[in-house]
């Protein structure tokens, strides 16, 4: 298979295998794993005949454009869908008095059309079905909605006197957490940093906006959806109409991105349905507009950060305390886990980490790709940057001192900790040594010129609950079946090779099938826990046919298995790790940045495809540098809404912003972690890039940007 350019594999340089003893995993031979293989649903996505959620050939649909709240706080005194209801071509127009019962109300968030409470500005509060598109949107500004407005809250700020500690924080990590006395160690430390960093609100922008296609056909309920985990829409819609979950079909086989915000079902999922069970027989369309996506698709919360860092002269930490202040919505709690890798990046006695939440009158945060690493990680990969400038250390040097024999808060032997590893291979790769140690030493024409690094972490995630089916078919070819997700990662490929492994068999005489609850259970394509756990269910059920139906099968011999018990063991801390070095370019007159140069070296395990490894991690680097530059959502606290909703406004990096960009990993196999030897890959890409970024702008200027993003008005006040 041919190597994409630009590809470096880490074959040629330090092969690495840890010699696992008995590794849980009792490790697949690689035969298709490893190939370069091109997307297998690359040519139908070029040619448009990969069908998107929107794009679903059904007959007659209907169209749905919701009305949205245009307080942040009330009550709905009175809704005239009077004038909406004569445009020609509206079919209904429904409202929390006339749209079918829900029968749960336990996620407040898709407790849509049941009640009078405006709980954010944004919140949908009627949809129009229509004929057309065009007749559904004209219909749904002439709704009329009275309110009862109430003061809203929606200012974030560290001072707030009604902070609270939630009980735990996503993914269900501890709050807070402390060993030693980290206060006391920090009051007599020789070497210190204090400093407070803030990160913006952020949202998710893939290319494909959330959109579902509901078809209600009693007693069946079929969405065409886009999203990161079939089997979690179904069961969450179900229990939210009332619904047997056999009630309800999702199918989902392609996706165009979703980062997190097609993690979980939102508001117009449950928002189609209802528009369904009004018009039986007839498909509703549902695509949120951009705009909308800023409302109801959830997004990274806002943190603001005060970062300790104790140290002995020679940069030995003694003392590390992070304090993190972000926010929630009022009506369901969502805690970013930002002080999370704190626990585990570096050596010192004592630590304290510890989460506060604001609840105020918003949409709900949710998962944003590595939510917690990513915020948290620039905060704690800039402080110790900070420390290396105070310690006269290189920040390189800082960090490989610093280094934990053991995971600091468990205490658990290392699974495959090889973050040294990264940061001296990226130190060579990149030219680290003629780096000049003081600031604002290089410039060219203007450009003031330096370099950043900062580390990446992201935890090894298998979900359990996953199972796959294989089928032996006649035509010689073996037929997997899971429904898991492809948001365009590349899982069809990926899963396609794995599987091949798993059977011995050509990759030819593998047929996938995923993205579909008619397939067996599959658990969501979040974690970066996708084709760990999918995977290993895959590898399950093929050892399951070859033991009983042996190297040569009849037709019809068939097998099925679940991602095995071991997948859970936790004797070992399995977390993935990473390097980032950032060069910039910051005009001197105007405060511009230009990103010349990004390397990212990782550690994840085998990777299993390099093509689409590579486009996993530049991917998740490119978000990172877009979040370092340009990425903010700003709040008009006077509404309560996001301002620049849209791309004008709302700026991600382009293809202008991004330069030279290289990722490249260690060749090693985990056989701790899977048994195909990877860990997952598709967050670490984004974890420490902005921290890098800011650590460069440093270089290159002498000035610590510790507010994201860094745009010129803060280079220049
Ligand atoms: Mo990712 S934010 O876990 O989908």
């Amino acid at each position: 298979m041919n190597q994409p350019s630009g590809t470096i594999l880490e074959g040629d340089s330090r092969p690495r295998r840890d010699e696992a003893q008995e590794g849980p995993s009792n490790l697949l031979e690689p035969h298709a794993m490893g190939m370069s293989l091109a997307r297998m649903d690359g040519a139908a996505k070029i040619m448009g005949t990969a069908p998107y959620a929107f794009e679903h050939r059904l007959k007659t649909p209907a169209y749905l454009h919701p009305v949205q709240s245009t307080i942040a706080r009330g009550r709905i005194r009175n809704i005239d869908t009077r004038a909406a209801e004569s445009v020609a071509g509206v079919i209904a127009v429904i409202t929390h008095e006339t749209a079918s019962r829900l029968a749960s109300d336990e996620n407040k968030e898709l407790w849509v059309l049941q009640s009078d409470e405006v709980h954010f500005r944004g919140q949908f509060v009627a949809a129009v079905i229509a004929d057309t598109l065009e007749a559904a949107r004209h219909a749904a500004d002439l709704v009329r909605v009275d309110y009862h407005t109430m003061q809203h809250d929606v200012t974030l700020r560290a001072e707030r006197g009604d902070l609270y500690a939630p009980k735990a924080v996503n993914a269900g990590y501890p709050t807070d957490t402390e060993q030693g006395d980290a206060e006391a160690a920090f009051a007599t430390a020789e070497v210190k940093v204090d400093s407070i960093y803030t990160t913006p609100m952020e949202h998710n922008s893939p290319m494909e906006p959330h959109t579902t296609v509901a078809l209600w056909e009693a007693p069946t309920l079929t969405l065409f959806d886009s999203t990161q985990s079939v089997h979690s829409v179904r069961s969450t819609v179900a229990k939210t109409l009332g619904l047997e979950v056999a009630q309800v079909r999702v199918v989902s086989p392609y996706v165009g991105g979703g980062f997190g915000s097609k993690g979980e079902p939102h508001a117009h999922n449950v928002l189609t349905a209802l528009a369904a069970l009004r018009v039986p027989g007839r498909p509703v369309k549902f695509a949120l507009t951009r705009q909308q996506m800023f409302c109801v698709a959830g997004y990274r919360t806002p943190t603001i950060q005060r970062f300790r860092l104790g140290a002995t002269r020679d940069g030995r930490l003694t003392s590390i305390i992070h304090d993190v202040v972000e926010l929630t919505s009022r009506f369901r709690e969502f805690a970013e886990q930002t002080a999370v890798p704190t626990r585990l990046m570096y050596a010192s006695a004592n630590r304290r980490t510890r989460h506060r939440l604001a609840a105020l009158d918003l949409p709900k945060p949710s998962w944003m790709r590595a939510p917690g690493e990513t915020p948290g990680m620039f905060a704690g990969e800039v402080a110790m940057d900070e420390l290396a400038v105070a310690c006269g250390l290189d920040p390189v040097e800082l960090r490989v001192r610093n280094e934990p024999e053991r995971d600091p808060e468990s205490g658990k032997p290392w699974g495959n900790r090889h973050l040294v590893e990264c940061l001296r291979e990226g130190a060579r790769r990149f030219g680290w040594s003629r780096r000049d140690p003081k600031p604002r030493q290089r410039s060219e024409a203007g450009w003031l010129i330096g370099s950043g690094v900062a580390s990446s972490t992201y935890p090894r995630y298998v979900l359990m609950g996953s199972r796959a089916t294989i089928r032996f078919g006649s035509d010689g070819r073996y037929v997997v079946r899971i429904g898991a997700a492809d948001l365009g990662t590349g899982t069809w490929t990926t899963l396609t090779q794995i599987a091949a492994d798993a059977l011995g068999c050509p990759i030819e005489a593998v047929k996938l099938e995923i993205g579909d609850t008619e397939l067996p259970n599959a658990t969501v394509a979040g974690g970066s826990s996708g084709i760990s756990s999918w995977g290993w269910a895959i590898v399950a059920a093929a050892r399951e046919l070859r033991r009983r139906h042996g190297a040569r099968p009849s037709p019809g011999a068939e097998a099925s298995a679940e991602t095995p018990k071991e997948a859970g063991d936790e004797t070992y801390a399995q977390h993935s790790f990473g390097a980032q070095f950032v060069e910039v370019r910051v005009n001197a007159e105007t405060g511009e940045v230009r990103l010349s140069r990004m390397l990212g070296v990782f550690s994840a395990g085998r990777i299993i495809n390099p093509r689409l490894a590579r486009s996993q991690f530049i991917g998740g680097m490119t978000m990172g540098l877009s979040m370092a530059l340009h990425e903010e959502a700003v709040v008009d606290e006077r509404f309560g809404h996001v301002i620049n909703h849209d791309f004008a406004g709302y700026h991600i990096a382009a293809h202008a912003d991004v330069a030279s960009l290289d990722a490249i990993w260690l060749d090693e196999v985990d056989e701790r972690s899977t048994p195909m030897g990877s860990r997952g890959i598709g967050e670490i890409g984004i974890v420490g890039a902005a921290a890098a970024v800011a650590n460069a702008v440093y270089h290159a200027t002498g000035k610590r940007i510790r507010d994201l993003p860094i745009t010129p008005d803060k280079l220049l006040s």
